[in-house]
């Protein structure tokens, strides 16, 4: 019989190339519960409709719901992607942040406490390790102090499933990943955001000096990443995923504009000349850098596609896909637009 795994947040960014990748070779039989938040969207999807796949739709904090799968399905593993996902929401208003990646999280591990599985993997992020200027890159053990109300949530998030593995034996495996890129990101996060203004031929913003780093994987590395941790990761360890490459935000956004006008066949500045310096992120990080021997060494993973190859075919993506954008960005999109660039072009966060 084909083992079964329950995937939570699936209709996301990362959630819907990794229910993708599962359902690639017919090996497993997917459960998709996703709450479909403005970030959730059933198309993302379309294509693997039929593939041994189900959706639910439901909130991983309804703790009676995530029992009644459990006990009904039996799965093998649990993965979850659901999640408040945006730092800039989270400090706009941070309830739903508590309220989905804390007391969610909360209710998951209850419920798993009543009907256990093989596996329960946690999708953390590099972000609970807080600002790495001038320090060494983090490595799995180091200290957490997170800076923005997101990265907190998450934080003790983690802190709770470990928890739970030494009190109550949950079989709890963390995968903390640098930033993702890649096709149906949504345009809440640098890359997508600044593609969707470049086609529309608005300004694009960059937080402060645009000199933050960040480590920059393609969201499939990472799918095949947590694949492995799933599958031979030992419980109760945490894995750092990330490409160990360095780039500051201006440098990303440089590039991405010389790879638009590529596509575009226009002239070189076309894109650039429209980069705007707008007023920082209240509480931004400078750098993250992760540390990712372990993964490397004990799980035999590495990053396949290069920053220059998925940069070309994220944006080849964007380009091929304006219905998406349009549908994604109208409605709720507007308002948080607003909220967040209104001030910012203006100067202050
Ligand atoms: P996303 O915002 O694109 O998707 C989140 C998904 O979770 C959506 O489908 C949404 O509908 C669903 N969801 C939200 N609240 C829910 C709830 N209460 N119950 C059920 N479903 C709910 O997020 P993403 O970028 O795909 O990130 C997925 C996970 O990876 C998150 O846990 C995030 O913290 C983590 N992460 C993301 C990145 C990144 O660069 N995007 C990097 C590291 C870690
Ligand atoms: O590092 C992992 C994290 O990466 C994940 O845990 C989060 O879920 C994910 O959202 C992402 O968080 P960031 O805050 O790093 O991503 P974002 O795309 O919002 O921002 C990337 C960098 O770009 C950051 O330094 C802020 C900057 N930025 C972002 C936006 C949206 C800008 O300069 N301008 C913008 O308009």
């Amino acid at each position: 019989m084909l083992k079964t795994i329950l995937v939570t947040g699936g209709c996301g960014f990362i959630g819907s190339h990794f229910i993708r990748l599962l359902t690639s070779d017919g090996g497993c039989r997917v459960l998709n519960l996703d709450k479909l938040t403005y970030a959730g969207n059933l198309e993302n999807l379309a294509d693997v409709e039929g593939r041994n796949y189900c959706f639910v739709r439901g909130d991983i904090a309804d703790r009676g719901l995530v029992e009644r799968i459990l006990g009904e399905e039996k799965p093998w593993a649990v993965v979850n992607f659901a999640a408040e996902s945006h730092v800039d929401r989270s400090i706009l208003d941070s309830s739903p942040f508590i309220q989905t990646n804390i007391q969610g999280v909360h209710a998951l591990l209850e419920a798993l406490r009543k009907h256990p599985v093989e596996r329960f993997l946690q999708i953390s992020t590099d972000e609970v390790y807080g600002d790495r200027e001038g320090q060494e890159p983090s490595e799995e053990e180091s200290v957490l102090v997170p800076s923005s109300p997101y990265a907190a949530s998450k934080a003790a998030a983690d802190l709770l499933c470990l928890s739970y593995c030494r009190t109550y034996g949950l079989p709890i495996l963390i995968t903390r990943s640098s930033n993702n890129y890649g096709s149906y990101q949504f345009p809440e996060k640098l890359l997508p955001l600044v593609l969707r203004n470049a086609l529309a031929g608005m300004k694009l913003p960059l937080y402060g000096d645009g000199g933050q780093v960040r480590d920059w994987l393609h969201v499939e590395d990472n799918c095949r990443a947590i694949h492995a941790v799933l599958n031979d990761g030992v419980t109760g360890s945490i894995y750092n995923i990330g490409t160990g490459e360095e780039r500051t935000n201006l440098d990303v956004i440089r590039t991405l504009c010389a790879v638009l006008a590529e596509h575009a066949g226009t002239k070189p500045g076309t894109f650039e000349q429209n980069i705007q310096f707008v007023a920082d992120r209240p509480g931004h990080d400078r750098r993250y850098a992760l540390n990712t021997k372990k993964i490397r060494r004990d799980i035999k993973w590495s990053p396949g596609i290069s920053f220059a190859q998925g940069l070309d075919d994220t944006v080849r993506w964007y380009r091929e896909h304006g219905d998406w954008i349009t549908r994604v960005t109208s409605g709720e999109y507007r308002n948080y637009y607003d909220s967040v660039y209104k001030r910012r072009w203006q100067g202050s966060a």
